[in-house]
């Protein structure tokens, strides 16, 4: 299979492109500097010429608190540079899978969110992902699918686990937020994850997160028990829980987001793995862990 990745450098699509050179799939993978999504004819070109299979846009905006400053911007990726690859898709019969975010949703409520539970954003990221969902659907209807995931971190780019580690090496003490719960998720299995779905053709929206829930605070407590096996520093660095309204940022978050993953289950007939294992898995590449 051809695929070409937009977001190849980021976080996710860094691990979408290793995990699919190792599975021997072809890969194109411009980088911004090469191409800008939000430039519809730059996407239409590099499509045309490519002819890919698959399309995976893992390219987004993801500066949550700089977005409520940022719209315009935000949205000419989020919505309108979505929007350009998805016609891009339309124009030489491929299809796409289009990554987003829990942050669709305003997380008011207690129990796992569904593919079809109501939408709404409490931010401009929140939205402007939103926006792209549909965009996207709409032009490709069932040659799109759309995977929402959450709280992602992985070895490449900044991430919580990252800022924890490098806080509890320089710290006597960092607060964390006790009162929002999600489910962390390993941008290694995520990548997995993707590319089995891009082999299935599966269309729709789909939830792809490790399964379990947890407060930023208690992930934050589990990375510190980790890495003070480690690091003299973080054995003395405390945790404290603080609410989220002690931690004021410029974008609202959601208190409760944990994605309920059954359909994906039910899609690739095996379970997520747990945040835990995610964790392990990530911990170990950084040199913390045996996997
Ligand atoms: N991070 C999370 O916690 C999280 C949670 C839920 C969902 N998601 C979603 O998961 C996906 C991947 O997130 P991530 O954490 O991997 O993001 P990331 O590390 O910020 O990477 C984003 C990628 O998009 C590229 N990009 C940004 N603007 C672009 C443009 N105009 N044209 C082309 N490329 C552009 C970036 O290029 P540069 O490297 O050149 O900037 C980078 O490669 C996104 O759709 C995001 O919304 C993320």
């Amino acid at each position: 299979m051809k695929i070409l990745l937009f977001g190849a450098s980021g976080q996710l699509g860094h691990e979408i492109n290793s995990r699919a050179l190792d599975l021997e799939f072809e890969m194109i993978c411009p980088v911004q500097s090469e191409l800008d999504i939000s430039e519809e004819a730059q996407v239409l070109f590099l499509a045309e010429r490519s002819k890919p299979d698959l399309i995976i846009n893992a390219a987004a905006y993801t500066a949550v608190d700089q977005a409520e400053s940022e719209r315009d911007l935000a949205f000419a990726v989020n919505r309108d540079g979505a929007a350009a690859v998805a016609r891009a898709a339309k124009r030489i019969g491929s299809r796409m899978i289009h990554i987003s975010t829990d942050y669709v949703f305003s997380g008011e409520g207690n129990s796992p969110l569904r593919e079809d539970s109501p939408t709404a954003p409490l931010n401009v990221y929140g939205l402007s992902k939103l926006e792209g969902e549909q965009a996207v659907l709409s032009i490709l209807g069932q040659n799109a699918l759309i995977v929402r995931t959450s709280s992602l971190h992985g070895r490449h780019g900044v991430n919580f686990v990252h800022t924890m580690i490098k806080l509890f090496k320089e710290r006597e003490s960092v607060s964390v937020v006790r009162d929002q719960v999600m489910s962390p998720c390993w941008a290694g299995w995520l990548a997995e994850v993707v590319l089995d779905l891009g082999r299935i053709a599966a269309s729709g929206v789909v939830h792809a997160s490790c399964a379990g829930a947890v407060s930023w605070y208690d992930f934050a407590q589990a990375i510190l028990e980790s890495v003070q096996g480690k690091d003299a520093q973080a054995r003395r660095c405390r945790l404290e829980p603080i609410g989220a309204d002690q931690f004021a940022r410029p974008a609202r978050r959601p208190r409760y987001s944990v994605l309920d993953c059954s359909r994906l289950a039910q899609l690739l007939g095996r379970k997520p793995i747990s945040w835990q294992e995610g964790l392990r898995a990530h911990l170990a590449e950084l040199g913390y862990e045996q996997r």
